[in-house]
């Protein structure tokens, strides 16, 4: 047990450590100046996902690091108004999607802008589902009545169903008590193909008594989906999250997720990918934009894309955005290659996250032979008994599936390295080993980075 205990936190810190090094230290940004345009082009016979950012929120979270402003109307208006030209330009440059993502902030804001912005995706491509995110203040039968054969999944996020936290976390005031939101989620329930709730682990000084009760109110409330995040920690959000829920000395996340995988095998939900559930009548659903599809276009300010093995960058700045967008000029202001090998680890675990790796087509889609591009990370991952092989696929054991949590943790912490460098120049000084590359150009971070005004 000890020795069992002993290689499986190796595995952990190997992978832990792997993961930072490849987004410390290989993440080379890459800012373009007014020469080097980035236009979002499709590739034939390529399938991409649509991504959409609402970055406005009534109050800030202290735990939340995504791109966000304080909501006023007029932006919001204006922000909409942008985002729904961007949407006509990426039509124009030849792209259609199946599938769209609105993610926030708060995307149910404002109904009516969100409303024209969804109804104009439809009429521009093939859309066959929209996923959408919201606080529990813009869940009631009311609204959702508007959005009624249009979002077809609403994520709502809950954070926990203990007072006590969501009292430190300032949501209390903001979304009302456990009791309350409750309520108004066993309405929601049903009047939306799926009704996703988004929960936190690990927070600092959690018990495991309020992880258990968090589950069990979630089960009860009986939505189609339950996706239960590990607290995710990063230079944006450390401090504010020991201010508001204190510092701990204990780490639960290995414990807690192995709580939270007992707590579902007890019946009604399977796992759909390594931290979501979904009930029985939806249970191969999937949650993570990023699992399912590779390869997808981001518009709005702050959006990120992933298009040949790029991650490429919107304006931040809701002025700068607004003006690229309304100069018909390209909304990118920077981008970072991967390698090969790099992209072939994040398919990898994306995959894996989602639950298997087919190999043929793993190694058809991205020209590869996966045994031997791979060769060193699958065998550690085997010697770990982190995975094994089925027919054809590589799929995680318990353990497997804990490790992508873990990966997937850090990769979201990256990205907020991302936001970091975006944020403000104080910033950006501060952040290590982040290579910019502007020297190229000569391009400097102060006139390259056009701040935004409001805190992210
Ligand atoms: C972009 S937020 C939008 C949710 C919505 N605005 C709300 O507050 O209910 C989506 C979800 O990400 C999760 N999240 C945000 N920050 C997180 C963090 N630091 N660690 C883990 N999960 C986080 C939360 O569960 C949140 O509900
Ligand atoms: S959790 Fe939701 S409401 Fe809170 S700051 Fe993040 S996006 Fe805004």
């Amino acid at each position: 047990m000890i020795f069992k205990n002993t290689v499986e936190s190796f595995a952990v810190n190997y992978a832990h450590k792997s993961i930072q090094r490849s987004l410390y230290n290989e993440f080379n940004i890459k800012i373009l100046d007014e020469n080097q345009k980035y236009t979002k082009t499709p590739k034939e016979g390529k399938k991409y996902m649509l991504y959409a950012h609402v970055p406005f929120c009534h109050t800030f979270c202290p735990y939340c690091s995504f791109h966000k402003y304080h909501y006023e109307q007029e932006l919001a208006k204006h922000y909409f108004e942008n985002l729904r030209e961007e949407m006509r330009q990426v039509k124009a440059a030849g792209f259609d999607f199946n599938s769209l993502y609105v993610g926030g902030g708060t995307t149910l804001i404002n109904e009516p802008e969100l409303e024209k912005t969804l109804r104009l995706a439809k009429e521009l491509f093939n859309i066959e589902d929209i996923s959408a995110e919201s606080d529990p203040n813009h869940i009631s039968p009311e609204s959702l009545t508007r959005f009624d054969g249009l979002i077809d999944r609403l994520s709502v996020g809950v954070q926990s169903f203990d007072d006590s936290i969501l009292k430190k976390v300032g949501r209390y005031e903001k979304f009302g008590s456990s009791a309350e939101v409750q309520k108004r989620l066993e309405k929601a329930v049903g009047m939306i193909p799926v009704i996703s709730l988004d929960l936190i682990f690990n927070l600092p000084n959690q018990t495991k008594e309020q992880l258990i009760n968090d589950i069990k109110i979630s089960k009860a409330i009986a939505p189609e989906q339950i996706t239960l995040y590990p607290l995710m920690k990063s230079e944006l959000t450390r401090d504010n999250i020991a201010r508001s829920l204190g510092v701990s000395n204990v780490d639960n996340e290995r414990e807690f997720y192995e709580i939270i995988v007992d707590e579902f095998a007890k019946g009604g939900y399977r796992q759909s990918n390594a931290w979501a559930f979904s009930n029985q009548k939806n249970a191969d659903m999937r949650d993570e934009y990023v699992g399912s599809n590779h390869e997808y276009v981001g518009i709005g300010s702050g959006a990120f894309s992933f298009l040949e093995g790029e991650l490429v960058i919107n304006a931040f700045n809701l002025l700068d955005y607004g003006r690229k967008v309304k100069a018909q000029d390209s909304t990118v202001i920077a981008k970072c290659a991967f390698t090969k090998k790099e992209r072939l680890k994040y398919i990898f675990l994306t995959e894996l996250f989602d639950g298997s790796v087919d190999i043929a087509k793993y190694n058809k889609n991205n020209g590869a032979n996966i045994h031997r591009d791979l060769f060193v990370e699958l065998n550690l991952l085997k010697l770990v008994n982190a995975i094994y092989e089925e027919n054809g696929c590589i799929k995680p054991t318990f353990f497997g599936k804990y490790i992508c949590v873990v990966l997937m943790r850090d990769f979201y912490a990256g990205m907020d390295r991302v936001r970091a460098l975006f944020k403000d120049d104080a910033k950006i000084k501060r952040t290590k080993n982040l290579h910019v590359m502007s020297e190229d150009t000569g391009v400097s971070y102060e006139q390259a980075v056009t701040r935004p005004k409001a805190a992210i």
